[in-house]
């Protein structure tokens, strides 16, 4: 009866809300763009070349559609290196945006050396547009004085560049979580990236850095809009596609995300789009079909966030107590294959290398192979439900909730919802909803458990 009462205010004030950005000043235009590299076998200072002549190519179609930014994904420009060595020749000194003011497409005889800032800066200048990409920063350090400073007296850094519609270079993101990014540093302090521009104020991280507490700090702690997102995933069911974590993500947060990714379907790695926090995703790609994708999405510079802060503290209580409920119904002759109701907490474990702590509850289509109960997820189901509803107390606020139907599609939030209140959390689908569902998901996040990152 609460919860009803509850989610009929939050639909009420979903409509306020809308009423309300509906004047042309309250939202922005995103374009992410999907890439193919190009010249992978070419040596690097020509694939960077083929590369970024296609950003500029790019850029200039999303002006001409009215973006206000653009965001290029990670690894866009070349492919990393194996050896540090090797891959020194790719980087370039990216100078602090924070200290000074820098506009490399302006001060070209200063950067005359740097043709990868140089380019980014002219792309963004000429197109009057907010420009973000991925590249590598060579930083000098001294061995003598500092500590952490590597044994060749250079930090390399994946890193993230956001340049301004003058050119002006606006912010620099170090990658903090790299995924067996052997060749590469990480900063031995986290780094929030934050930035202003006449749309809002913007955050950005790398890939694999959604995954941990920094990234939502960036959003809980730095009052960040819009999150930006250059990224080479690999998609992992039940949770972790591409497109479906990042629509859990910018849900579960209540933030604007714009994703790029690249787009290499023979690895696994496709899927971009741009989310707008409680209104769901707005854009989004997810097809294999080998050719590079520009997507829009009109978006409020302002969504409609949580305020955290206000919550009370939840009490502690034991996980039997807590952590328990889920509820579907179906019609028994639609049942086609096996699906499973699972909750799970504990400690994922990534190739015995990378940890984090999850609690989950999941009905998800699965297949089992001997004793091994539910140990592959197929792409494809035909079993629709006339109803859904999962509910779970978490022990953590952070939930990002999804719901995948038959191919991996992402459905409106017109069909299904997602409400928290204190530890409840819940899902529920509406009777529109009439594609096979694949997964339903509650993906919790217990960062305060995570065991320590280590590269
Ligand atoms: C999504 O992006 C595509 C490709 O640019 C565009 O044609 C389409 O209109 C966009 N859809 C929405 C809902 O904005
Ligand atoms: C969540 O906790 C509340 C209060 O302890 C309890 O009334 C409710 O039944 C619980 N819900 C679920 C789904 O476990």
């Amino acid at each position: 009866m609460i919860l009803a009462l509850l989610s009929q205010i939050l639909n009420v004030l979903g409509i306020i809300s809308q009423v309300h950005w509906s004047s042309q000043t309250d939202y922005f235009t995103a374009a992410v763009y999907e890439h193919v590299r190009l010249g992978n076998d070419d040596p690097f200072q020509i694939t960077i070349q083929k590369n970024l002549a296609l950003y500029a190519e790019v850029t200039g179609r999303a002006a001409a559609a009215g973006a206000d930014i653009i965001v290029f994904p990670e690894y866009g420009l070349c492919k990393g290196k194996s050896t540090r060595h090797e891959n020194r020749k790719i980087l370039e000194h990216i100078p602090n945006p924070y200290k000074e003011n820098w506009n490399p497409c302006v001060q070209k005889e200063k950067f005359r050396d740097r043709p990868i800032l140089t380019k980014l800066s002219c792309i963004a200048k000429v197109n009057g547009i907010v420009l973000v990409a991925n590249m590598g920063d060579l930083q000098p350090c001294q061995i003598s004085q500092d500590p952490h400073c590597p044994s060749d007296g250079e930090y390399h850094y994946n890193t993230n560049v956001a340049f301004g519609r003058d050119g002006t270079l606006l912010a620099r993101y170090h990658k903090m979580h790299l995924f067996f990014e052997t060749t590469y540093n990480i900063p031995s302090t986290p780094e929030y990236a934050i930035f202003n521009t006449d749309f809002g104020v913007m955050g950005m991280f790398i890939c694999f850095d959604i995954i941990f507490e920094d990234a939502m700090k960036l959003v809980k702690d730095y009052g960040v809009q819009t999150v930006l997102f250059p990224t080479w995933w690999f998609d992992e069911l039940p949770f972790l596609a591409a497109h479906q974590f990042q629509e859990a993500w910018s849900l579960g947060l209540r933030v604007n995300l714009l994703a790029a990714n690249m787009h290499q379907p023979s690895v696994g790695t496709l899927g971009s789009g741009v989310y707008s926090g409680t209104q769901g995703v707005l854009n989004y790609t997810h097809i294999p079909d080998g050719k590079p994708k520009l997507l829009f999405a009109k978006l409020p510079k302002n969504p409609h966030k949580w305020h955290f802060k206000n919550n009370i503290q939840p009490r502690p209580i034991p996980l039997q107590d807590r952590f328990k409920s889920s509820f579907f119904e179906y019609d028994k002759n639609a049942l086609k294959e096996n699906f499973y109701l699972a909750v799970f907490k504990g400690i994922r474990n990534v190739k015995d290398h990378y940890f984090w702590c999850e609690e989950v509850c999941l009905l998800a289509a699965c297949r089992s192979q001997k004793s091994n109960q539910c140990s592959s997820f197929p792409t494809t189901t035909k079993t629709i439900f006339t109803k859904i509803k999962l509910s779970g107390n978490f022990s953590t606020r952070y939930v990002y909730p999804n719901v995948l139907t038959s191919s991996l599609y992402l459905q409106p939030l017109a069909k299904w919802t997602f409400s928290m209140s204190h530890q409840l959390k819940e899902l529920v689908t509406m009777p529109t909803l009439t594609d096979p569902v694949l997964s339903a998901n509650l993906y919790g996040r217990c960062y305060d458990r995570d065991p320590m990152y280590r590269t």
